[in-house]
């Protein structure tokens, strides 16, 4: 009996770095996993990638899920077609980041869009299915949840997902009676295709390694495995929290 058999999982960012690892992971413990992401050619690569292993991706793509109604449909149509939802992992994010006394109000306007706005469209639309039989509620927020930047302007990724924190933990306390757990999950840098530029760039690098106790970046699966674990019933007691997963950086 493999973790997530019979378990159907919605990943949101299934085109990108941990998402597509996600995909993976959750697939090979059995569960039925519906993706979803605004860049279809990367959903289109994580679902050859499955196929490769004789797995399937399900959902589809390009789904802009800062718009409410192309959420809801991309939650609709899953629920309709697997009938039923046992987790929600909401990993798709996109942010612009710049100086506050510089940065454009559609620069922050599109930050909260994409961090926080379509976790609430995911979860609103999910929560119904999810109310059936219980389920889990996964949000990935960050460091820049607790702790600011000398090296870059991030207030609005900052304030996105200091929020993706406190909506999780609201989720919590309103799906408890339901069976339905929340946690938020903060990583520090992790390597991904996305950010493997910065990752080798030595003048990067130090930059996003300074103050990390285990001085290197973290790894998609390092991040995947945290969800896993959260999302399966080993974690049935834990709710309302937030898991750090930095390599110490706020330890210090
Ligand atoms: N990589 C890091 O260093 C790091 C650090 C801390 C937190 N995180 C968080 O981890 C999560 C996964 O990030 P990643 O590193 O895999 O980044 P990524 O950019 O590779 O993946 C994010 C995916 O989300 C998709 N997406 C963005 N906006 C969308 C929208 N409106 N609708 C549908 N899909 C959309 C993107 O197309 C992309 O494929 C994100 O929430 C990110 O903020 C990443």
């Amino acid at each position: 009996m493999r973790r997530f058999d019979g378990r159907v999982v919605l990943l949101t960012g299934s085109g990108g770095g941990q998402g597509r690892v996600a995909a993976l992971r959750f697939a090979r413990e059995g569960a039925t996993v519906v993706g979803c992401d605004i860049n279809a050619a990367g959903h289109a690569e994580t679902a050859a990638l499955l196929a490769a292993e004789g797995q399937t991706l399900h959902g589809n793509a390009p789904v802009d899920l800062g718009d409410p109604e192309q959420a809801r449909r991309w939650v609709e149509e899953a629920a309709e077609r697997h009938g039923r939802i046992d987790v929600l992992y909401n990993n798709a994010s996109a942010a612009r980041f710049g100086l506050v006394g510089e940065m454009s109000v559609d620069d922050w306007r599109y930050t909260m869009r994409n961090e926080i706005d379509l976790i609430f469209y995911t979860t609103k639309y999910a929560w119904p299915h999810l109310s059936v039989r219980g389920g889990v509620v996964l949000n990935v927020s960050s460091v820049a949840a607790w702790a600011g930047s000398k090296a870059a302007g991030i207030s609005a990724h900052a304030a996105a997902k200091g929020a993706v924190v406190s909506f999780t933990r609201q989720v919590a306390v309103e799906g408890a009676k339901l069976g339905i757990r929340a946690v938020s999950i903060s990583p520090g840098f992790v390597a991904t295709p996305g950010t493997e530029a910065f990752v080798r760039n030595p003048a990067t690098r130090a930059v996003i390694l300074d103050g990390v106790l285990m001085d290197r970046p973290g790894e998609s699966d390092e991040v995947v495995g945290t969800a896993m674990f959260l999302a399966s019933d080993e974690a049935s007691f834990i709710t309302g929290t937030d898991i750090v997963v930095d390599g110490g950086l706020l330890a210090l």
